[in-house]
């Protein structure tokens, strides 16, 4: 079984060749930018023709969420036509194609206890905790807008996809608020981090697992359609990013002078979800995943550094 990565410098894609090994009836093709530019249709093909692909695994993709307000086109690019190719290729190769997307495709706010996932309609989310496959998208930026452009590009391309919504993912591994914080701290005796933003930290490791985990089960039945379609995965629990970064002293044992902060007192050019926790339900059935705490995955990741 041949199992295609593209992204594979990135944080994600990283975390999928470290555990590669795991996986010894898979033969990966991991592929940077330079290898496959999912932008480049041309670059695709050749690269299907090349490898004969029964999965592809989409970690590629534009992630700078502020820089895309000032280069909407470049974020496109990347984010859209990059999915809308590779859905295209999938399809002319009947591969299963993986595709990442994010928590950003929601702009769901957070008051009184209470998350709302419509500010302007303010719709109080159903029963279920957090945020559904089939709630209704609504990004609030050039980033999240591009995400889910490319998640409706795949679907209107070819049915065997799995679109995996995931959130805050940190690691080892690349650039994230985990090791950014790490640094910052290095330098400074105080640090302001928002409070009022509420989702879910994901471990990159425990989601290249789970991306994994879909591509083991669907490999053993490749004619079952029935599972194909959008899912959420984080690990459990909630926090703000303050939060996080308390957890995240507080497990490396660094002291710290750290302020809780409003959004409004740290202006970006990309505003962001208030509330983007995830409801990992359908994964869970669907898959048998094991979803672990947060701060327990959080402790691991800190224990390789
Ligand atoms: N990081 C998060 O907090 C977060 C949260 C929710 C969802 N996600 C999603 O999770 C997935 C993985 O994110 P990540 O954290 O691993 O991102 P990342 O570390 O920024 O990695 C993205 C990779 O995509 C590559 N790339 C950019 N343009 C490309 C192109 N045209 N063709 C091929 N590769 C290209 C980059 O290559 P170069 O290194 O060569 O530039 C980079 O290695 C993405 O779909 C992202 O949207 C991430």
């Amino acid at each position: 079984m041949v199992v295609l990565v593209s992204g594979a410098r990135g944080q994600l894609g990283q975390a999928l060749q470290f555990i590669s090994g795991n996986y010894p009836e898979v033969n990966f093709v991991f592929c940077d930018s330079s290898q496959l530019d999912i932008t480049n249709f041309e670059q695709c093909e050749a690269v299907f023709n090349t490898y004969k692909p029964n999965f592809c695994i989409n970690a590629a993709a534009y992630t700078a969420v502020d820089k895309a307000e000032s280069e909407p086109d470049k974020a496109f690019d990347i984010n859209t036509n990059g999915a809308q190719n590779l859905a295209e290729v999938c399809k002319a190769h009947q591969t299963v194609l993986i595709h990442v997307s994010t928590d950003f495709v929601f702009d769901a706010y957070y008051a009184n206890g209470i998350a709302y996932y419509d500010r302007e309609k303010r719709l109080p989310l159903k029963s279920t905790f957090g945020l559904l496959e089939t709630d209704v998208p609504f990004p609030s930026g050039v980033y999240g807008l591009t995400k889910l452009q490319g998640e409706q590009a795949i679907q209107s391309t070819w049915n065997k996809h799995f679109i995996v919504r995931t959130s805050w993912v940190y690691s080892e591994f690349a650039n994230n608020f985990m090791k950014t914080m790490l640094r910052l701290a290095a330098d400074r005796d105080s640090l302001s981090v928002v409070a009022d933003q509420i989702g879910t930290p994901t471990y990159a490791i425990e989601l290249a697992k789970v991306l994994m985990t879909i591509v083991m089960a669907q490999s053993t039945d490749m004619n079952n359609d029935t599972k194909y379609g959008i899912y959420n995965f984080s690990n459990e629990g909630q926090c703000s990013w303050y939060e996080f970064a308390a957890a995240i002293f507080e497990l490396s044992n660094i002291k710290i002078d750290l302020q809780p902060i409003p959004s409004s007192a740290y202006p970006t050019p990309a505003k962001r979800p208030a509330y983007s926790v995830l409801d990992k339900t359908k994964i869970k059935d669907n898959f048998g995943v094991e979803v672990q705490d947060w701060k327990q995955s959080l402790a691991n990741c800190l224990a390789k550094l």
